[in-house]
Formats: structure tokens, sequence, C-alpha cells
């Protein structure tokens, strides 16, 4: 079993694998593909896992690991899971991707998603979108440790300027 409730440890060395990759990371390029690296080679729930940033009234997709390129590389503000969480600044968790009719197709496997906004106070500055290939896959504890990783990536965001 791994990346479930009562297993806990798995959250914390991905935790400390992200810390080092941003310890090492020369740029902010790096540094999210660091974050998306970790999170998805350390959690085996997590199907696909990308960071998008704001940029104007859209959704940017800056950094993405996963079994297949996505399509939707700009979602306007308001559109989609994606879109919903960046306009209302909160965190969105759609257990059964089918029922939501906010839902953007990425993927046809992808079963639940997550998405948690990246906030510098009441600012959004972007967020971590992740897929399931299971029902329900995210559970109270990936919302908690993924809103401290968004917690993480909004200090970065607001202290390293844009890579070229
Ligand atoms: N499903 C998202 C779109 C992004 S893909 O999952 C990568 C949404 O509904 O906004």
């Amino acid at each position: 079993m791994s990346g479930q409730d009562g297993n806990v440890d798995i959250y914390e060395q991905v935790m400390e694998r992200i810390e080092a990759a941003l310890a090492s990371a020369a740029d902010r390029n790096e540094s999210l593909q660091g974050v998306v690296d970790a999170l998805q080679e350390g959690l085996e729930h997590y199907g696909w896992t990308g960071i998008y940033l704001v940029e104007g009234d859209d959704l940017v997709l800056a950094a993405w690991n996963g079994p297949e390129a996505t399509e939707h590389v700009r979602i306007p503000i308001g559109q989609g899971v994606c879109g919903a969480a960046a306009r209302s600044g909160r965190t969105e968790v759609v257990d059964d991707v089918s029922a939501d009719p906010r839902y953007l197709v990425c993927f046809p496997s992808t079963r639940s998603e997550i998405v948690v906004p990246i906030k510098d106070g009441e600012r959004v500055l972007g967020e971590i979108d992740i897929d399931s290939d299971h029902s329900a896959a995210f559970t109270v504890r990936d919302r908690r440790f993924l809103e401290d990783v968004a917690g993480r990536l909004s200090e970065l965001l607001v202290t390293l300027p844009p890579s070229d």
C-alpha cells in the first residue's frame, strides 16, 4: 500500500524530496519541474501531475509529469475544475469526474481530480492539478499535504523571478 491514509511516511518522504529539489534547482522552471516530478513519482495514486500559473485571465501549464501531455495547456480562469479553483481560491476535490459538469476531459482514464490553489494571501498565483485513474483517490491527507506544498510554492513564486 502506498499513498493512502495510514501510510503517512510516504508523504514525509515526498516532502523531503521536494525540499531537496527546491534547494538544488537553478531557477523557477527547474523548481516547478522538481516538485511535479517528486509528486508524480512519489505517490502511486497520482496519475498525472501539473502546475499551472496565472497569466492575465488564464492558467498556463508551467510544469507537468505523467504518461501523456495534455491539450489543456491554457485554461481560462472560470473554466473547468482548474478554472473554478483559480477563481474561488479554494481547493477542489472531485471524487467522480464524470458527475461534475465543470470537468474538462484530459485523459479518458481519469476518474478523480484534486486542484489546489497556490496563493499569496488572497491572490491566486497558480495551482497544483492532479488526476487519478482511481475514483475518490484523494483523501484529507492528500489535501492537507498538497496545501502545504502549495504554501511552499507560493514562497518560491514570490521570491524567484520567472525563468526566461
Ligand atoms: N481536468 C481539468 C483540466 C486539466 S487536465 O486535468 C490536465 C479541468 O477540468 O479543469
